[in-house]
């Protein structure tokens, strides 16, 4: 705990971390009836990776973790707070993050999990802000991870949400950012329970006894893996990305035409291309990637953000946006000058 205050943060390093096992369309093809036409043209996904030999998030959420510190020139000594967003945890409790410390090796460090689905890094990412600035923490570990393939119904049965969600970590450090012209601008969260039904994971359930049965897991509609009413989470993401984005530009009194960089979630390549056709942005200026790894829900803006600072994208004095949209219905953007 530094005591000190600080005014604004700073991204000082991102990591990555991807199963090297590739998952093609055509591989989806062999165990249910789908093709790579019609994952390409509903979804923009032509692969996606899955783990070969069974890990729980904090795997992956730890080499993320170590080439983030790599890149921020810091040691896990220097961070005093751990915050892990997962829909996909370890196990159902402790938390991942308490596991991920104890794969780091620190004791004593606060450390929590976020469950915001889609939105939970950003989630994590204003809750690690608000701490820095309240002077509760120095440096933050702020980890997307998810492993969605061993929770997949991969038969036609599930095929909706099967062929979307794909394994994957990111992760950045966050810190005091020592230049009050750069850093996080604002984080805007937002959430709409009544919609949880449109897009959830059921079973196991504390509301249920016993919390999982085997119609769960065997039924026509099986309440043990992903559900989602595609179009309509469709639609109110196509509404809420260009608000939130709205949102944070206007809350610096700035515009559409000011932004260089747009992170957006990576749900489907359709839904980015509608909100960069509503935004009246440049799709140069829109980082997608899920055609390589499909959706990894609370990793898919970490991953793409590490991926936009590599090919030069994101670079210093940019103006950049993050947002995303997910189960809850959750929604949150954060703004950065580079
Ligand atoms: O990250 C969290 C937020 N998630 C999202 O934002 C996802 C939002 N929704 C979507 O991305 C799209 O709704 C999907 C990609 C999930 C589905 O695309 P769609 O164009 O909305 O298709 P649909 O659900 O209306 O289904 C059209 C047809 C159906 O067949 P019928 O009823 O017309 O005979 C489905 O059964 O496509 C069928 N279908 C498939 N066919 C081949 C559904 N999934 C598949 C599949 N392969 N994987």
């Amino acid at each position: 705990m530094s005591g000190e205050r600080i005014e604004r943060t700073r991204i000082l390093g991102v990591g990555t971390a991807t199963p090297d096992h590739v998952v093609t369309n055509d591989d989806l093809s062999v165990v249910m009836e789908t093709s790579d036409e019609w994952i390409q043209q509903r979804t923009g996904i032509r692969e996606r990776r899955h783990i070969e030999a069974d890990c729980g998030a904090t795997e992956l959420g730890h080499r993320a973790a170590l080439e983030a510190l790599a890149a921020a020139g810091l040691g896990i000594e220097d961070i005093d707070l751990i915050l892990f967003a997962t829909l996909s945890p370890d196990i159902d409790w402790p938390a991942s993050a308490a596991l991920l410390s104890a794969r780091l090796g620190v004791s004593r460090i606060p450390a929590l999990d976020v469950r915001n689905q889609c939105s939970g890094f950003l989630y994590a990412l204003a809750s690690a802000d608000a701490l820095i600035r309240a002077g509760r923490a120095r440096h933050a570990l702020v980890v997307g991870g998810e492993i969605h393939s061993t929770g997949l119904d991969l038969t036609t049965r599930g095929r909706e949400v099967g062929v979307i969600f794909g394994d994957g970590a990111g992760a950045v450090v966050l810190g005091p950012s020592g230049d009050p012209g750069r850093g996080l601008l604002s984080c805007h969260l937002h959430a709409q329970g009544k919609y949880a039904e449109k897009l959830w994971l059921e079973a196991a359930a504390s509301r249920k006894r016993p919390r999982i049965s085997r119609a769960d897991l065997e039924g026509d509609d099986p309440a043990a893996f992903p559900r989602m009413s595609g179009r309509y989470v469709f639609k109110h993401a196509v509404t809420r990305f260009p608000e939130v984005i709205h949102e944070a530009l206007a809350a610096h009194g700035l515009g559409v035409a000011d932004l260089d960089v747009l992170i957006p979630h990576q749900a489907n390549l359709r839904i980015n291309q509608f909100v960069a056709q509503a935004l009246e942005i440049d799709d140069a200026k829109v980082v997608n990637n899920i055609d390589r790894y499909g959706n990894t829900t609370a990793a898919s803006i970490p991953i793409a953000l590490c991926e936009a600072i590599a090919d030069g994208r994101v670079t210093e004095g940019r103006l950049v946006c993050l947002a995303a949209f997910g189960a809850g219905f959750t929604w949150a953007s954060a703004l950065f000058r580079w």
